[in-house]
């Protein structure tokens, strides 16, 4: 899995510039700058750096546990500055929440304590990423029983509008068709319009919506 692009549609170096860059099988050495890329975007899209004390806690969330689990599903998006993004899926969701439950959550929840629910209204930002530690969120069934799969997706801005993106979307599609998943789903916060209008135009359709956030999904 590599693949170098050549696209010119300007993107955030602007029209002039191109953006080089080069899909490839995230490694473990990776995991620091996909840490890094997860806090960049982290808000809604956005850089979340200041409102995280602990710059890790997203990467452990939404990261760690996909390279931990399911390496060959990991994608990275390099270009001459180092990492500058990943699409990372899970081909059976159920399986890989079981897995997790196992064998990457029990070691980060020694490490941060679950917040006290009865003091939760003034819970900051990390407490509430540590209760999801403690508490990840499972995919609903009625989801899973035709998007089997799920995936998240982050771009740095410097690589942001450039097609990146779908290019990512498609090999991981592609990998996850090609090991027989029906179908992928995701989450997308209300609040980030942008990748809302990103996965409709790449083919993802509204499966379920709930007051913050939209389960998307897309047969395979
Ligand atoms: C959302 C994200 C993955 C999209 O990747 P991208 O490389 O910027 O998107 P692409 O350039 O590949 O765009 C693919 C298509 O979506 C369309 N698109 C992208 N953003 C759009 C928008 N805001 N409105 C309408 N269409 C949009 C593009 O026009 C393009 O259409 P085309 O291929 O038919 O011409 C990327 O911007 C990103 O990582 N953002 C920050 C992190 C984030 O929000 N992640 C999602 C968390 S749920």
């Amino acid at each position: 899995m590599a693949d170098r692009d050549r696209s010119r549609r300007g993107g955030a170096r602007g029209g002039a510039g191109v953006a080089l860059a080069e899909i490839r099988r995230c490694r473990p050495g990776d995991r620091a700058d996909l840490y890094r890329v997860c806090l960049a975007t982290g808000d809604s899209g956005g850089d979340a750096s200041a409102l995280c004390r602990d710059p890790d806690l997203l990467g452990h969330l939404y990261v760690g546990p996909y390279l931990e689990l399911e390496q060959s599903l990991a994608i990275a998006l390099v270009d001459g500055e180092g990492v500058a993004g990943y699409v990372l899926g899970a081909l059976d969701t159920r399986d890989f929440e079981a897995r997790a439950e196992r064998l990457w959550w029990p070691a980060l929840r020694r490490r941060y304590p679950e917040p006290d629910p009865a003091v939760r209204p003034t819970w900051t930002r990390d407490d509430r990423l540590a209760h999801l530690i403690h508490r990840p969120p499972r995919a609903a069934p009625e989801i899973t029983a035709t998007h089997p799969s799920h995936l998240h997706i982050d771009l740095l801005p410097r690589c942001q509008g450039a097609g990146h993106g779908r290019r990512m979307m498609a090999t991981l599609c592609d990998a996850l068709r090609e090991r027989g998943s029906p179908g992928v789903h995701l989450g997308v916060g209300r609040r980030n319009e942008r990748a809302i209008a990103f996965y409709h135009r790449v083919g993802f359709t509204e499966l379920r919506a709930s007051p913050d956030a939209l389960t998307l999904g897309q047969l395979l």
